[in-house]
């Protein structure tokens, strides 16, 4: 495989994607957030439902979410409450945040169609909805990459889901996550990765 064709460009972005949390004061062109956007329109979804919905965040209401995170880190225990002020401060630095909900559209369309028992149906619909955004999220992360843009993908605010898809003006659906986006500000660590070997077991 040569280095620049299609499928090694894709997995060498695979490869090289960092958890980035701190970022230059530099911004994100319309152009490349529209590609990574697309990106994640692109994945597989249950049903083919598309069943997230992205709000992409700068300015004033990226400002009030860091001011929010900040206030409401202090109402928990010490491990949480670190991560939040963490999330704050690449929330903080980064030039553009895009948070992800599940729009619960497909919890209703499926519950109807299979006629399946009520609590099963939530159940199991609300688990396809957070695997599809799930598979959205890694496409926006995956295209950042390929762009030289750096993300993170941040789940600590899940505990305060509430208060953030209240800002965000979204009031149907379930938060899933907050994805800060921008360039590096310095390049990210590989954190050790267990052995994929490790992982898989081959059946014959
Ligand atoms: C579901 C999920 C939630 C995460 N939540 C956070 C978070 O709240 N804060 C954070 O700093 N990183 C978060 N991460 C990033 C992980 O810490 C990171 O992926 C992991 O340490 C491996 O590093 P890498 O992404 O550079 O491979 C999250 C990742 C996933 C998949």
């Amino acid at each position: 495989m040569c280095v620049s064709d299609p499928a090694s460009m894709t997995l060498q972005a695979i490869e090289q994607r960092r958890s980035i949390r701190s970022f230059m004061d530099h911004p994100v062109s319309e152009e490349d957030l529209l590609t990574i956007l697309r990106a994640a329109n692109q994945a597989p979804s249950a049903h083919n439902q598309q069943s997230w919905r992205f709000v992409v965040i700068r300015g004033q209401r990226k400002k009030e979410l860091v001011d929010l995170v900040k206030a409401k880190a202090g109402e928990f225990p010490k491990a949480a409450s670190v991560l939040l002020r963490m999330a704050a401060r690449s929330i903080h630095s980064a030039p553009v945040v895009v948070v992800v909900a599940n729009t619960g559209e497909l919890i209703s369309h499926g519950t109807e169609l299979f006629q399946i028992e009520r609590d099963q149906a939530l159940d199991f619909f609300k688990t396809m909805e957070i695997q599809s955004s799930a598979a959205a999220i890694q496409n926006l992360l995956v295209a950042a990459t390929s762009l030289g843009l750096a993300t993170v993908w941040l789940g600590i605010l899940f505990l305060i889901k509430d208060d953030v898809l209240r800002l965000m003006g979204e009031q149907a659906g379930e938060f899933m996550a907050v994805i800060p986006v921008g360039y590096a500000a310095k390049p990210g660590k590989a954190p050790k990765k267990i052995d994929f070997e490790m992982m898989v077991e081959w059946m014959d």
